[in-house]
């Protein structure tokens, strides 16, 4: 089992888990993830390792509630236990001294973008970083990425805070105050990541994006977690997640991302109405 030794909530259905997981912590490095299990007749998921503590060994991760899983996970508490815990998993972030680089994370993007924009700065790279979300409530870590990276930009949907803007609308600003940008690395919601590569298709920056595709065993024996790069059939658990952006075929990632939608609905309807109403979690499986 793996305790939750730390729970904090960053914003209306985002949480952030520490989790006690010395042998994982030992070896994760930025751009892995790892693939969990609450309980013995629970649904894996995958979620991204957000940050580690090789010395007192946790694993942190952040995650949204989005369906049955991951509004199960939303109730658990501090000291409660995991069944299963599975990582770290994925090839790691390449990282190198590039130059100048742009980090751009949107929603529970900035989670993950966050260890590689540390660790890019770690080797010598200007980090600009990039994080956006639809509105002020729902921003998180500002202070962690300016920590990470040589610069932070921050922008809302709505304007709420700082600026009004997609982070596409500041990535095209820092393109042109800069003139020159060696890598961007793009992480968080579909549209956001397919906006950003065509942006930096027309300027010609190399661009590397992370893939939620659909997961099931981590390990590349199901195929669940197909996509298709530069023409090629690849599974993202094991040749990515993070892929060459101008080579992703989004149009299908979109269709894939959306095979299961009827039986996650029902899963959601299902898991509603087994809920004890007293607010303690409790009679949900
Ligand atoms: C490598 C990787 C890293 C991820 N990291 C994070 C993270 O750090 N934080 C975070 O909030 N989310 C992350 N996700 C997405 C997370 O796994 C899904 O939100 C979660 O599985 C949803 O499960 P659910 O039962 O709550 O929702 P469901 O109702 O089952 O699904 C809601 C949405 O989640 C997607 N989804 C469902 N099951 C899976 C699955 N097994 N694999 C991938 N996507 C799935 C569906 O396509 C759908 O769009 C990551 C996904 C992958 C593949
Ligand atoms: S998740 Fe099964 S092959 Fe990738």
């Amino acid at each position: 089992m793996y305790k939750i030794l730390k729970k904090e909530v960053l914003a209306p259905a985002l949480h952030l888990f520490e989790i006690g997981a010395p042998r994982i912590a030992a070896k994760a490095l930025a751009g892995q993830f790892v693939i969990l299990r609450i309980h013995e007749e629970g649904e894996r998921i995958p979620l991204t390792v957000a940050d580690f503590d090789r010395q007192e060994g946790t694993i942190t991760c952040v995650f949204q509630e989005v369906g049955k899983t991951t509004r199960q996970l939303g109730v658990l508490k501090e000291g409660d236990s995991i069944m299963d815990f599975v990582g770290p998993l994925g090839v790691p972030s390449h990282i190198e001294n590039y130059g100048r680089v742009a980090c751009v994370g949107g929603g529970v993007g900035v989670a993950p973008v966050h260890p590689v924009a540390r660790a890019l700065k770690k080797a010598g790279n200007e980090v600009i970083g990039i994080i956006g979300a639809r509105t002020k409530e729902l921003l998180f870590w500002e202070d962690k990425m300016r920590a990470a990276c040589t610069e932070l930009r921050v922008t809302t949907d709505d304007g709420s805070y700082v600026r009004k803007g997609f982070v596409t609308d500041v990535l095209k600003e820092v393109i042109e105050e800069k003139g020159r940008i060696d890598l961007c690395l793009a992480i968080g919601p579909l549209p956001m990541m397919r906006a950003v590569c065509d942006l930096t298709k027309k300027y010609g920056i190399r661009t590397v994006v992370s893939l939620n595709s659909i997961m099931v065993d981590g390990t590349g024996m199901c195929g669940c977690c197909r996509v298709t790069v530069n023409g090629e059939m690849k599974f993202a658990c094991v040749d990515g997640p993070e892929f060459d952006g101008h080579g992703v075929d989004f149009a299908e990632m979109a269709r894939r991302s959306v095979i299961y939608r009827e039986q996650e609905r029902q899963a959601v309807e299902v898991y509603g109405e087994s809920a004890c109403r007293c607010g303690c979690g409790g009679g949900r499986q």
